[in-house]
């Protein structure tokens, strides 16, 4: 490692790690608020659910604030109660802090130095920071129309292949793969390679006839993970599971850190299973939401990426074009996502919110590109 690794202090960094970026959160609505004196922001950046959470889901948490004083048993419970709802074993059962969390337990558990990743361009940016940060080749192909292209990602594994990530629906486009597309690739992927489905999407995908529900699957070498964050509205508590082949569970628990998710945390997702209707009323908010900004957007001459997930993706005509709407979208208190850092610079990524959040952001929008006219 030479010289040029060394940061200030003396500390030599792999370079692997010198070369990411750290997690810039965007702005939140207060800071937007004030910065442009507005009397409504309306955040539409992070894939958020816009009814919030199950009021069941924060009085469970709040009854688990009395047990602070005790470490979490590592979501057992949870473990326990997805595997009576999934009818599985708890060993094909984990859970932990955010599916990122899992993701970057599978990171640390099954990649040796000289191991490949494969994933798509533009791949979902955990994903991406947590497998360049383990300092592994990290390969990727090609969209086909803002689609997984499956076919040239079995033709792209190598000897060196170990781990393929695929995200469905995918973020930040939006689009899903069908059944038959995952059949076919998965017949191509070898025994020894890994794959990551990660379905942090599930809820609001799974009502497309021809998505694959990766648990009907139960493939030996395929993780399927899932979150808290999005249909439940738990981001802020940081709870993802998975499921797998109780060997890979196995080695997975040999890794993970013991206490995650913490307790409160774990509490609040117990508490939103038992609210199945707040869920279902979020995936129903979303699917108008979802028709109404695709149909507005196509309406207004925008490229829109098909989507099948709690956001949609507009392609601009150049990065420049892309920073410019932002910032004026902003300036008149709408936060929607650049997508620069994620690889697809002249592309912005809007959540679904409410429908008043909608037609606020619909209301901005239109006065954005009329001016630019
Ligand atoms: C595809 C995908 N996977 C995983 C995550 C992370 O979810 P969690 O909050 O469970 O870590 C996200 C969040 O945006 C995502 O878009």
């Amino acid at each position: 490692m030479g010289q040029e690794n060394r940061i200030a202090t003396g500390i030599l960094v792999p370079p692997h790690v010198l070369a990411l970026k750290a997690y810039e959160p965007g702005l939140s609505a207060e800071e937007v608020q004030e910065r442009y004196g507005l009397a409504r922001v309306v955040k539409l950046a992070s894939n958020e659910n816009p009814l919030g959470c199950s009021p069941r889901a924060v009085e469970c948490a709040q009854l688990a604030l009395a047990n602070l004083a005790r470490y979490p048993r590592g979501g057992l419970a949870l473990r326990q109660k997805l595997a009576g709802l999934f009818s599985v074993s708890i060993d094909n059962v984990i859970a932990g802090s955010g599916s990122e969390g899992i993701i970057s337990n599978i990171v640390r558990t099954f990649l040796n130095d000289d191991d490949e990743v494969l994933t798509t361009e533009a791949a979902f940016l955990g994903f991406q920071v947590l497998a360049r940060g383990r300092g592994v080749a990290y390969r990727t192909v090609p969209y086909r129309d803002w689609h997984y292209d499956l076919p040239a990602l079995a033709d792209a594994i190598s000897p060196k292949t170990k781990l393929i990530y695929l995200a469905n629906p995918n973020n930040p486009t939006g689009s899903f793969f069908t059944r038959q597309a995952f059949e076919q690739f998965h017949k191509r992927v070898p025994e020894r390679v890994l794959i990551i489905l990660d379905e942090a999407y599930y809820e609001f995908g799974v009502v497309e006839q021809s998505y694959p529900d990766s648990m009907h699957y139960r493939f030996d070498n395929t993780i399927t993970l899932r979150t808290f964050s999005k249909a439940y509205g738990l981001a802020a508590a940081r709870v993802g599971y998975g499921f797998a082949h109780a060997d890979l569970i196995a080695v997975l628990l040999k890794v993970k850190l013991p206490f995650e998710p913490s307790g409160p945390s774990e509490a609040a997702a117990l508490g939103a299973l038992d609210d199945r209707e707040f869920m279902l009323r979020s995936v129903a908010n979303n699917a108008r939401g979802l028709d109404y900004l695709a149909r507005s957007l196509h309406g207004m001459g925008f490229e829109v990426a098909p989507s099948a997930a709690n956001f949609v993706m507009i392609v601009l005509k150049d990065a420049s074009e892309a920073k410019i709407i932002f910032q004026n979208l902003l300036e008149r208190g709408v936060i929607v996502r650049p997508l620069a850092t994620t690889g697809l610079p002249h592309c912005l990524r809007i959540s679904i919110g409410t429908p008043e959040e909608n037609e606020f952001l619909m209301d901005a929008l239109g006065m954005v590109m009329e001016a630019r006219r």
